[in-house]
């Protein structure tokens, strides 16, 4: 993939975040969700990729655009894998709480894991710590590695987990080890990339969230050169059948290399609402301000963009630049 990609992929998790970030405080988490969608979808169609998306909105028949299968961009340039999330922390949009993102990642057919829409365990960390993690391991021993990784006391590591009934006994190890908690309502993907960059205060992301968020997060760290872990946590049989079609024995531990292949991966994000990494879309008059990441794994090279969008001069943002 050409790197002057990057920048194509950026034009399209603004564009979703704009859309997105409109419905922000509304209560409304379908109608952001919706309004993501529509955007990330009319873009993907000026960029030159042949791509079909791996990880998307749902299978054809429960989602009209960005469904799993559907092919994207203009037909022309590299064959590659979509992954996208238009919006990941609907909730976080609806309530107008931080760290909701539009996010995606490319990389060439074949190298992203189609993970079916069912739930992952993961285990997230950033460079420093990266190889010295198990998701096996009992997590005293995981805070432990991560301290020494990082030349902390672990009474100084700080690890982030979704607030859920089902991550208490996760809690409660952790608490007896006498690490710092963050928990979050939402956003694991974030969570996760928190882990390995700088000036975030989070070391370490443990629990069960989305898979296809894993894969998203596991590209995003394939790119900064940190961690992640996942096996599939089917929840019923049905879920199990469908997540051994897609990926074989469900209970193999799936690591960096199974989620994501190869270093010609390219990942973005565009901060919707304000967040640890990034600043969420603030209007003005007749514009917009985005803040956005984007990282290619071969590089390794990671760009914060700033972009100031003339929105009513320039309406490419479909529907949205017309309300
Ligand atoms: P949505 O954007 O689809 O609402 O997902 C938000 C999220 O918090 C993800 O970041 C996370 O992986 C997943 O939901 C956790 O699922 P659940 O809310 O069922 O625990």
């Amino acid at each position: 993939m050409e790197r002057e990609l990057a920048l194509e992929f950026v034009r399209i998790t603004e564009a979703a975040a704009i859309a997105a970030a409109r419905w922000m405080g509304r209560g409304d988490k379908e109608a952001a969700d919706q309004a993501a969608v529509d955007a990330m979808r009319a873009l993907f169609d000026t960029v030159d990729i042949r791509g079909t998306v791996v990880i998307g909105e749902g299978e054809m028949d429960e989602a009209p655009m960005l469904y799993i299968g559907e092919q994207v961009g203009t037909g022309r340039g590299p064959e590659v894998d979509v992954a996208v999330d238009p919006l990941e922390g609907t909730n976080l949009v609806a309530k107008g709480l931080p760290n909701a993102i539009a996010v995606l990642a490319v990389a060439p057919r074949g190298c992203l894991l189609h993970a079916p829409d069912i739930y992952m365990d993961k285990i997230a960390v950033g460079p420093a710590a990266a190889g010295q993690v198990d998701l096996d391991a009992p997590v005293a021993e995981n805070l432990k590695a991560v301290a020494r990784a990082l030349g902390k006391r672990v009474e100084d590591v700080t690890v982030i987990i979704l607030d859920r009934p089902r991550h208490a006994d996760i809690i409660r190890q952790v608490r007896e080890a006498g690490a710092r908690i963050r928990l979050i309502s939402d956003g694991d993907v974030s969570a996760a990339i928190a882990t390995a960059l700088p000036d975030t205060g989070i070391d370490l992301m443990l629990g069960i969230g989305g898979a296809p968020e894993g894969v998203l997060a596991a590209a995003a760290l394939r790119c900064l050169g940190g961690e992640l872990q996942g096996r599939l946590h089917p929840t019923d049989d049905a879920e199990r059948e469908r997540a051994e079609a897609m990926v074989g024995d469900v209970r193999r531990k799936l690591m960096l290399d199974d989620l994501v292949c190869g270093d010609d991966v390219m990942f973005a994000a565009t901060g919707i609402t304000a967040g640890d990494m990034l600043r969420g879309v603030r209007f003005t008059g007749d514009g917009a301000y985005t803040h956005s990441l984007v990282m290619r794994a071969r590089t390794g090279t990671v760009r914060f963009i700033e972009a100031l969008h003339r929105l009513e001069r320039k309406p490419y943002f479909g529907r949205e630049s017309t309300r």
